[in-house]
């Protein structure tokens, strides 16, 4: 578990960043992290990697302060990606990069070399590689295997997709689910709305240095006021529902205004759509001529 007890921190100067952040995550959790640019997300994680110590209050680490934590103790506690993966990556080759890892913790042994060749083989990396020469998602992919092949209890991700094309995003998130679903607490800074709301089970919303909401990922997605006190834009299919749900009485109550994903808006408008005497094609027609309909069917 990680708690944070009216944090304060700053980066050596007067200016106040972080400003009293109350928090806790639990074991085996997924929790997203939302804001805009400067909003006080980076720092939050570096202060639960025991980078930064606070200013005024505790960060703990399974009741632990983190200021009572060796470096290496919390290495083994929480596994840490850096916004930017090349911060991390410092060995002239791939095999040589996760062994380092290892090493820093103290644990390269047969077990370690054992580790490295199964992340190597399971990620389709070529260990002999310079990782520099790699393509940006290639080298993102091998820090996140630095940090996985440790098999950390807590994984802390600065932003593991931006910057990366469509399946290099897939690759990495298919990586950081898998692990969540093998017990693995999952802690995000994510700017992609649509990945947060396909993956996060909770969110926090931070804004000028402050948390200014956290809960469930859909009701904080759907909540217009942090929203709008965070200058966030929600997912689009949250968008498209809750702006139906104002635009027409009609739609206030029905199954549109609370669709959350693709899927749901489609069973939805089909329910209106079959509904509505106005529509005999969607409701009587062949699946063959209704691709729309036979699509909902097929998702659900
Ligand atoms: N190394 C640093 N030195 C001084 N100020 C910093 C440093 N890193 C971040 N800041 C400042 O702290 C504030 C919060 O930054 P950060 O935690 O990186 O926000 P986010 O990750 O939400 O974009 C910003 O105003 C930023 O300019
Ligand atoms: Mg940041």
């Amino acid at each position: 578990m990680i708690e944070f007890r009216d944090v304060h921190a700053s980066y050596g100067d007067a200016t106040p960043i972080l400003k009293g952040i109350d928090l806790t995550i639990e074991d085996g959790e997924f929790v997203a992290f939302v804001g805009t640019n400067g909003a006080g997300k980076s720092t939050t994680m570096r202060l639960m990697n025991g980078l930064m110590k606070p200013d005024q209050g505790t960060v703990l680490i399974d009741g632990v302060p983190t200021t009572q934590l060796k470096t290496s103790e919390l290495a083994r506690r929480v596994g840490f990606l850096f916004q930017n993966p090349d911060r991390q990556i410092c060995s002239s080759a791939v095999r040589d990069e996760l062994l380092f890892s290892f090493q820093a913790v103290g644990r390269l042994d047969d077990e370690a070399r054992r580790r490295v060749e199964r992340i190597i083989e399971e990620l389709g990396f070529d260990g002999d590689a310079d990782p520099f020469l790699l393509n940006r998602g290639t080298r993102q992919l091998l820090a996140l295997a630095s940090i996985v092949v440790l098999a950390p209890p807590v994984i802390v991700l600065d932003e593991p997709t931006t910057g990366l094309d469509f399946r290099e995003c897939t690759e990495v998130m298919d990586i950081i689910s898998r692990l969540h679903r093998a017990g693995t607490t999952v802690i995000m800074v994510c700017h992609d709305m649509e990945v947060v709301a396909d993956f996060a089970e909770r969110v926090v919303v931070m804004a000028d240095g402050r948390v200014v909401g956290q809960g469930p990922t859909f009701e904080v997605l759907r909540d217009r006021r942090i929203m709008e006190e965070a200058d966030l834009v929600p997912p689009q299919m949250v968008d498209i529902s809750l702006t139906l749900a104002t635009a027409s009485p009609r739609f206030a109550d029905a199954p549109v205004a609370t669709a959350n994903t693709l899927c749901e808006m489609q069973a939805a408008i089909e329910d209106i759509v079959v509904g509505d005497a106005a529509a005999p094609a969607m409701s009587k027609g062949n699946p063959e001529d209704a691709p729309f309909q036979g699509a909902v069917r097929k998702e659900r």
